[in-house]
């Protein structure tokens, strides 16, 4: 949206104002023991630094201000940890004093005011509602009990990709339409007891909104960066209706489907969904502590679920297959892990919140301190992995690092008692979708393009997720054996 003159000459001196306000509160607050910081500008603070690929960006900041970072982001203190012992100082032995996440803007309108699990700050509702999911949806007992549904969905992918060998052989395929529509078939099935296929959202629109929500929830707004005039800045730049679109689209086809599930007309499907499962909660409301569950709850957590689940598990194969196909010789001993190790599909893990002070490495933490993990670059930390940026699967054969968040080295799911609750359904979905497409077919390239031609790019910009810039088209070439 274009600012004439007047509503320039106005933001300027609300900014104005804005900054005089900042200086005098953070003056008043800063601590000697703080960890090193760069250089800040005025009312931006170190925002300007971030550039279109933060975790690339706090990386390269860390090599000179260390593995523990103060930067300032507008108004919002930050602390950047960038080595497995710092992480593991947070994540670990200062779990408690740091497991709660920032109130950011573009989350609490996407998640009913923070009712999800994702982004709810730590207290006795995340502690209930965490629970209850774990318990009753994130079970080994409950994510085996889709399985059928999962092997459903990566057979007709599997179908729909040797349909096209045998009717166009040299075309490639698009691996990363296949994926999305798998993970968003599976999810969509076992969340909402629908077909994505047939569903309001065909495989454009459903990407187009994803990463919107995505972006809406992974950036900051001008409402958190500015204090008082700072959702002016946000109304002004077009931000509140982008972000009123996303949530509007997201919660109408959410309101849709939890009303047919309460139509007592409904057809009960032979296995309940996750909606099923939810509804008969709020129904018996038991077990849980904090506040009455309401339908609000449930849209929440199948937020969580539509970008939990969706994006992570598809970029996680995408991410694999691309680097394979750079390494045609290590495709038949691929190891899943080593996609967690160079593309985690969450690179800054999702921000916390400092609740209580502690000390990192010496340095002081003060209460309501952002803290973002940089798991992206401890997994390319040359102090922790010989050639860090090469893809060699079998640097995990014998080895007894896993992604399970006991090893600070590699924490694709994050660790303590925000870890996600979702990795065994995760790793299910990674680990037979990269093992049917590498048992079924030979992967080529498209012709006349070479190994060092494959885009390995990430998608800039702030979001939750890094997916891969450009899609992976490669020639699927069908086993005769299977
Ligand atoms: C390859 C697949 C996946 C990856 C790489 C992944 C990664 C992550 C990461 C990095 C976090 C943040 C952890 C932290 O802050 O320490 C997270 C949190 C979360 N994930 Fe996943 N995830 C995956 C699959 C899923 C699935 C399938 C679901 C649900 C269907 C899910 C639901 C969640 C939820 C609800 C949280 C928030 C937990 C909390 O704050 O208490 N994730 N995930």
């Amino acid at each position: 949206m274009a600012i004439d003159a007047h509503q320039a000459l106005l933001l300027f001196l609300f900014l104005l104002l804005t900054w005089l306000l900042m200086k005098t509160r953070i003056f008043k607050k800063q601590n000697k023991n703080r960890p090193p910081s760069p250089p800040k500008l005025p009312f931006i603070g170190n925002l300007h630094q971030l550039g279109s690929l933060p975790h690339q960006s706090l990386w390269q900041l860390s090599k000179k201000y260390g593995p523990v970072m103060h930067l300032q982001l507008g108004k919002m203190p930050t602390v950047v940890i960038s080595s497995a012992e710092a992480a593991k100082e947070v994540l670990k032995t200062h779990d408690l004093d740091s497991c709660s996440r920032p109130p950011l803007q573009g989350a609490r309108r996407l998640t009913y005011n923070y009712q999800d699990i994702a982004f709810s700050p730590y207290g006795e509702y995340w502690r209930e509602i965490r629970k209850i999911c774990v318990v009753k949806l994130f079970s080994v007992k409950r994510v085996q009990s889709y399985e059928s549904i999962r092997e459903e969905e990566i057979t007709n992918m599997i179908n729909s990709i040797s349909h096209h060998a045998l009717s166009s052989p040299s075309s490639p395929v698009d691996l990363t339409e296949k994926l999305f529509a798998l993970t968003a078939s599976f999810i969509f099935r076992m969340a909402f007891g629908t077909s994505f296929e047939g569903s309001d959202f065909n495989h454009n629109k459903f990407n187009e909104v994803v990463h919107a929500a995505e972006a809406t929830m992974g950036s900051f707004s001008a409402a958190e960066i500015f204090p008082f005039v700072g959702w002016i800045v946000d109304w002004l730049s077009g931000l509140n209706q982008k972000r009123e679109k996303v949530f509007h689209e997201l919660d109408g086809f959410f309101q849709r489907v939890v009303d047919e599930h309460l139509n007592p007309r409904r057809t009960k499907p032979q296995q309940e969904d996750i909606i099923d499962v939810l509804l008969k909660i709020i129904k018996e409301q038991s077990g849980f502590g904090a506040a009455m569950l309401t339908e609000k709850n449930i849209k929440a957590v199948l937020l969580n679920m539509f970008l939990g689940g969706v994006d992570t598990s598809a970029i996680t194969v995408i991410w694999a297959m691309a680097e394979l196909a750079k390494k045609p010789s290590v495709m038949k001993k691929a190891q899943e892990e080593e996609t967690f190790r160079l593309h985690p599909a969450g690179p800054l893990l999702l921000p916390r919140e400092s609740i209580s002070q502690f000390k990192v490495n010496g340095y002081e933490i003060q209460p309501k301190t952002l803290i973002q993990v940089n798991v992206w670059g401890i997994g390319r930390d040359p102090k922790i992995w010989s050639d860090p940026e090469e893809f060699i699967p079998e640097r995990f054969v014998d080895s007894p690092i896993d992604v399970k968040g006991q090893h600070f080295e590699l924490l694709p799911f994050g660790s303590g008692r925000r870890i996600c609750p979702g990795i065994y359904m995760g790793t299910r979905t990674v680990e037979h979708g990269l093992a049917n497409l590498l048992y079924n077919f030979d992967w080529e390239l498209p012709s006349g393009m070479k190994e060092e031609d494959i885009n390995m790019e990430e998608s800039t910009g702030l979001s939750l997720s890094l997916s891969k810039k450009t899609p992976l088209k490669l020639v699927s070439k069908k086993h005769l054996f299977a």
